[in-house]
């Protein structure tokens, strides 16, 4: 069974697509800070894509080309069905695989030399994928270490958990908080710590806060994926009623 795709996750999507209005709203906001037009961004490769539930057809349309990777074989035929006709007019290739694109890496990246890589909510699943969290966090610095030299962006789950009520919308006392920005802190060390904990943005103190959080959330074990001084995006994403994401959201240029 794949624990974090699969027939599950596109009914729980599907169904859920009028309450991830705002966390939709938020990621193609970003997702716009890196117009492909400006760059003539010849290829785009999504890992993890899923059907694309949460991506905006119109920032696909910017790319020559698309890749898609997913492990769930009904990955491609709905990514495909939510986005193909869109492709379709703005002439972008689109290429579907059922693959594991993270233990093939190298590969992926060999035989897409200049696309840019999209890592699509999937950096924080790796530790439903892998044995222990400890190996889970070896394999997400070896992923983040393999694109060196690549222009890459993912978006993740940084922590998850039980909510005060039900967050939602924009508007109201449980409403989602506004997207925040930081800027990716250098990997504390012993001695940092706490130089890192008292220099922490107050906004996000404030974001925290408002995802009116109950009880210990989960850490997906991210917090290192960015390289120090990478500007990033927090976004809440009401996932059910009661349970709601953190995500964080950045871009690397070579
Ligand atoms: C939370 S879902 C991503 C949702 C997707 N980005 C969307 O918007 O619909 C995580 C996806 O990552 C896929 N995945 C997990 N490990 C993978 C791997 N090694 N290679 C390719 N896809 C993987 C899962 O099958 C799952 O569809």
């Amino acid at each position: 069974m794949n624990p974090s795709g699969g027939l599950f996750w596109h009914w729980h999507a599907w169904r859920h697509q009028a309450q991830w209005t705002a966390t939709c709203a938020d990621i193609a906001q970003w997702l716009g800070q890196m117009p492909p037009s400006q760059d003539k961004a010849p290829e785009l490769v999504i890992v993890g894509a899923s059907a694309g539930w949460m991506l905006p057809s119109s920032w696909l349309q910017g790319f020559a080309t698309v890749t898609t990777f997913d492990l769930d074989r009904w990955a491609a035929p709905l990514f495909r069905l939510r986005h193909g006709a869109a492709l379709r007019t703005s002439n972008t290739a689109l290429q579907c695989n059922t693959a594991d694109a993270l233990t093939d890496l190298d590969a992926v990246l060999r035989a897409h030399p200049r696309a840019w890589v999209l890592f699509d909510n999937v950096l924080g699943q790796l530790r439903f994928h892998t044995p222990s969290v400890d190996e889970a966090s070896r394999r997400i610095a070896s992923i983040t270490k393999r694109m060196h030299g690549r222009r890459w962006g993912s978006v993740h789950d940084a922590f998850s958990g039980r909510t005060q009520g039900h967050i939602q919308g924009r508007t109201g006392s449980s409403s989602a908080p506004a997207m925040q920005r930081s800027v990716q802190a250098p990997a504390p060390t012993s001695t940092s710590t706490s130089v890192a904990a008292a220099t922490r943005p107050v906004a996000l103190g404030r974001f925290s806060r408002q995802l009116h959080a109950q009880g210990e959330w989960l850490d997906h074990l991210t917090d290192q994926v960015f390289p120090a001084g990478t500007p990033v995006h927090h976004i809440a994403w009401p996932y059910s009623p009661g349970y709601c994401h953190w995500l964080q959201a950045g871009w690397i240029s070579p």
